[in-house]
């Protein structure tokens, strides 16, 4: 992509949206949508996992996870983070930052309807980060759960919902040869004005 076309964006959302259609078409891409969030607890621990990006809006970019696990718990204290993708095959790259708030309980009940059973089972029993009590087993957890609700639905746990990370900062990178790679840096200006910068590679 021309580096001139990345630089006249004026929606940077909507450039990524692109880049994501363009990751999935692109068939060695297992799991275009993967991302790495980091997070930070308030002293600065940083710590750092994969998740699927699940929406994209004008607003920015909505995930889905265990409110109770390490990022939940580093989110609620601290809710400044950062959003990564890279497509090898493309070589390129996308950096985001910015700050996170928890979804209605109604969008990430919808959500959660949508998701097979056995997705909804799986979460149900998981208690996301924490160890697991010696001499259980996920498998023998998940059918206690599947007998509970036979004949009914999985009600969504309390502490289980989405994320909209709203960017603050975007970086579209591409490669080239030579290292002469193309990144441009987008910073909100306000709610819909973005200023675009080369920077060096
Ligand atoms: C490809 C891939 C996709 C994943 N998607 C999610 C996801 O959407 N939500 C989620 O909570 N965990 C997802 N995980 C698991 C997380 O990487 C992580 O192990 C889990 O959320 C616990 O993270 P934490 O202990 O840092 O909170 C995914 C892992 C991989 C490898």
């Amino acid at each position: 992509m021309d580096i001139q076309r990345i630089l006249s964006c004026q929606k940077p959302l909507e450039l990524l949206q692109e880049w994501i259609m363009e990751a999935q078409q692109a068939s060695q891409i297992s799991e275009p949508t993967a991302m790495i969030l980091a997070s930070a607890s308030p002293q600065g621990e940083v710590t750092t996992r994969t998740l699927l990006l699940k929406e994209l809006g004008p607003e920015g970019l909505i995930f889905y996870s265990n409110y109770q696990s390490e990022k939940g718990r580093q989110l609620a204290e601290n809710p400044q983070a950062s959003l990564h993708f890279y497509w090898d095959p493309l070589f390129r790259q996308v950096r985001i930052q910015g700050t996170v708030q928890k979804l209605s309980r109604q969008k990430s009940e919808t959500y959660w309807r949508s998701r097979d059973r056995e997705s909804q089972l799986s979460q149900w029993v998981s208690r996301q980060s924490e160890p697991l009590e010696e001499g259980k087993s996920l498998d023998q957890l998940v059918q206690e759960a599947r007998n509970q609700h036979e004949g009914r639905e999985v009600p969504c746990p309390k502490h289980w919902g989405g994320y909209l990370l709203k960017p603050e900062l975007m970086e579209f990178w591409v490669g080239r040869p030579h290292r002469l790679h193309d990144r441009v840096r987008f910073l909100r200006q306000d709610q819909n004005l973005w200023k675009s910068q080369q920077l060096y590679p």
